[in-house]
């Protein structure tokens, strides 16, 4: 029920004609208030994820929706929502969480927030990840912290000469699956330790080599090579479970797979097998096969470093976000093209 309480900002009105816009969960920021200018603006009173009832409950009738990578958007979703739906605006690079060809076939556009600022911290996760994989940086900090070393009881009895060995990354091959705009700045991150980096993507990109110095590599070349594989491929029909028992066989010996893509592009079994094995030295993962929920396995596993799906999560990166999510709404209902529209196609046919 969308009670009394739960409106925010329906403030002066402007440039549009009270569009009832509903927004799935407070977002960092006060963007909101300038969707609120002239709408009627509804944003989720819960701090979590809705269910799929309560999302259709409170959009019904909306004009436009703000929604999260967490929220499923269907077809059914969309219909039910009745046919005044213009625009979804996702909050995310990533929009595998919207039906794109529902909203096409019914003129929806769809926009999301990619950017400079969005896609360095993506890229910066990334090389975090390669930095403490590599120098095992999580395992080394919990070895310290373990037992007790503050009361001198814990396993850090002082240098050592075999403590905590890892490769040095300098002079190392990075492989790149998927070079759109975050694999390139995560090559351009490599020059600085000397890498080779070799690339994979549907078709070779001479400006890119130029650009970055990076080499095309074929997939199954490119596992073969390096020493750390990195995943920026959106999670589509074709990438999901690219990486899996198979692909994860032909990946060099002692070599590191890095994820900050979308979980099932990964089959995590295979992975864990392959880590539990040696085979793989590591793995590191801000995204999940069954996001939120954690296997016990990778749990389990010391080789692995985890965090909660926050590539993105800077203070620069949010507000971004935020900005070009409100924008990309603003703009369709006021019949402006929005800078990052998804369905491309559907501009010129969209409901009006
Ligand atoms: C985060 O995963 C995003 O797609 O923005
Ligand atoms: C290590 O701390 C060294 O001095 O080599």
């Amino acid at each position: 029920m969308v009670g009394e309480g739960e409106k925010q900002w329906s403030g002066d009105a402007r440039i549009l004609n009270m569009a009832k816009i509903f927004v799935t969960r407070k977002i960092p920021g006060d963007h909101i208030k300038n969707l609120a200018s002239g709408n009627e603006v509804v944003v989720s009173e819960f701090d979590r994820p809705l269910t799929q009832e309560e999302l259709l409950l409170k959009s019904k009738g909306v004009d436009a929706l703000l929604c999260l990578l967490t929220d499923r958007i269907s077809g059914d979703l969309m219909d039910a929502i009745g046919p005044q739906l213009k625009v979804v605006s996702n909050y995310a690079v990533g929009f595998d969480n919207i039906d794109i060809k529902a909203a096409t076939d019914r003129g929806i556009v769809v926009v999301n927030t990619p950017s400079d600022e969005v896609n360095e911290a993506v890229a910066e996760h990334t090389w975090a990840f390669i930095m403490a994989l590599a120098r095992r940086v999580v395992e080394a900090d919990e070895f310290i912290r373990q037992e007790g070393y503050f009361t001198g009881k814990g396993g850090y009895k002082g240098w050592q000469p075999d403590l905590f060995l890892g490769p040095s990354i300098i002079g190392k091959t990075l492989g790149i699956v998927g070079l759109g705009e975050i694999g390139g700045m995560v090559a351009r991150r490599a020059k600085g330790y000397n890498m080779t980096v070799l690339y994979n993507k549907h078709e070779p990109d001479p400006e890119a080599e130029k650009d970055l110095g990076v080499v095309f590599a074929g997939l199954d070349e490119l596992l073969a090579k390096s020493d750390f594989v990195t995943l920026h491929v959106p999670l589509t029909d074709e990438t999901r479970g690219m990486m899996n028992k198979d692909t994860i066989a032909k990946m060099k010996q002692r070599s590191y797979l890095v994820n900050t893509a979308r979980g099932p592009i990964v089959v995590e079994a295979d992975l864990i097998e392959s880590l539990k094995s040696g085979r793989l030295s590591g793995a590191a993962l801000d995204v999940f096969e069954t996001e939120p929920n954690i296997s016990a396995d990778l749990l389990a596993l010391p080789n692995v470093i985890m965090t909660p799906h926050i590539a993105s999560a800077t203070y620069e990166a949010r507000d971004k976000m935020g900005q070009l999510a409100v924008s990309g709404i603003i703009n369709t209902l006021s019949g402006q093209k929005p800078e990052n529209i998804v369905n491309i196609d559907v501009w010129e046919k969209r409901r009006k």
